[in-house]
């Protein structure tokens, strides 16, 4: 087992990395202040994982509810944030109650989210099923929402007690998801080490076929890099932002498909292939460099060509990002691997990215 430390003052918590962890209740109990917890989770992980985590959080004497959600981005609204908060009340759950999100990084949301809301604020632990989650939503403490006008846009940051990665939940996840985590683990090397997209480049096999060992090692190094950043800018003030190397081109993506169309890892992916391009177009980047992030974005399986929005309508959905600070567009763009660069762009020049990328 690996542990990590987000070194976040009173706020720090370990992030647990390896095989068979859900059903280790000495790493959950010293998380878990009262007897009661609530296992939030949803129909596709419930079945699979719902049991284990159970019997464990049994095993550590606590008394378990485990809350349903529906599965998929789609859901990850008010509506299904509202069960939540109707079960737990539905059980007199009190201040002690230690919420559990088991799933991946919308089940995390929503869950860190309602723990952050539900009495003014319960714990939660985070027990991460996908590659996504274990390389990227379970850590940092950004939790929330979407609304039909953006995504993400109504949330709290909101630290967990602790991280539960458990890689062999990994085994049972589909390949498509397993690449749209890759998106995640690649973003995080473009942008802060060079040596680990080296790696890699060099085990891309490995890790498209689910290669126990590499995805320990690619899920300890990305967290080990996010903790760091998290740690430096906890509420985003500034470092904190190149994390969302790709997001503003992708998030666009996702909002302008509908939700749940494109999985948010594709929508990064193809968003970096955007951004490099970007990057490129203002003198930033050499052709080399791009040419590298798009083979290796394609070797994972995700998308290098974006889907056709049209160019006005991809303007409009980046405006509504969060990044647009006073109308002007944000974009983290990169300068070399490992080196970025927050910065507006040119009317002109994100309009022929668009055209040239679609
Ligand atoms: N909070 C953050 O910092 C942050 C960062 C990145 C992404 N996100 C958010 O994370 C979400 C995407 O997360 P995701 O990619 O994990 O998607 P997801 O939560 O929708 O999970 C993907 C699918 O895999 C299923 N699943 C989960 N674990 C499984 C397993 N072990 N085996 C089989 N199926 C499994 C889920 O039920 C779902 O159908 C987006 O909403 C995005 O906005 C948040």
């Amino acid at each position: 087992m690996i542990h990590v430390e987000v070194e976040l003052g009173e706020r720090a918590y370990p992030i647990h990395i390896g095989a068979d962890l859900i059903d280790r209740e000495a790493l959950f109990a010293p998380h878990i202040r009262g007897t009661s917890v609530a296992i939030v989770t949803n129909t596709t992980v419930e079945p699979l994982y719902g049991t284990r985590v159970r019997a464990a959080l049994e095993r550590a004497g606590k008394r378990v509810q485990t809350i349903v959600l529906p599965d998929g981005e789609a859901h990850k609204n008010w509506q299904t944030l509202n069960q939540i908060f109707d079960a737990l009340l539905g059980q007199h759950a009190d201040r002690k109650v230690t919420l559990v999100a088991l799933g991946g990084g919308v089940v995390g949301d929503m869950t860190g989210f309602a723990a952050a809301c539900y009495l003014r604020g319960v714990p939660f632990i985070q027990v991460p099923t996908t590659l996504l989650s274990q390389v990227d939503s379970s850590v940092g403490g950004k939790t929330g929402i979407n609304h039909p006008l953006g995504k993400n846009m109504i949330g709290a940051f909101y630290q967990p007690q602790a991280v539960i990665a458990d890689i062999g939940t990994l085994g049972t996840l589909p390949q498509r998801e397993r690449a749209a985590g890759l998106a995640e683990v690649i973003k995080t090397a473009a942008i802060a080490d060079p040596a680990f997209f080296d790696w890699i480049e060099a085990n891309i096999d490995a890790l498209n076929h689910c290669d126990a060992l590499a995805l320990a090692r690619a899920v300890k190094r990305s967290c080990e890099l996010k903790a760091k950043v998290v740690a430096a800018d906890e509420r985003e003030a500034g470092l904190r932002a190149i994390l969302n190397f790709g997001h503003t081109f992708g998030h666009a993506i996702e909002a302008g498909l509908g939700y749940g169309q494109w999985l948010h890892g594709e929508a990064v992916g193809c968003g970096m292939v955007m951004a490099a391009d970007l990057s490129v177009r203002l003198g930033l980047l050499d052709e080399i460099t791009r040419e590298r992030l798009v083979r290796l974005i394609g070797a994972a399986h995700l998308p290098t060509r974006a889907p056709a929005l049209g160019t006005d309508r991809y303007v409009e959905l980046m405006q509504v990002d969060k990044k647009a600070d006073s109308g002007t567009i944000k974009f983290i763009l990169l300068k070399r691997i490992g080196d970025t660069l927050i910065t507006g762009a040119p009317d002109a020049d994100v309009r022929a990215t668009l055209a040239a990328s679609i």
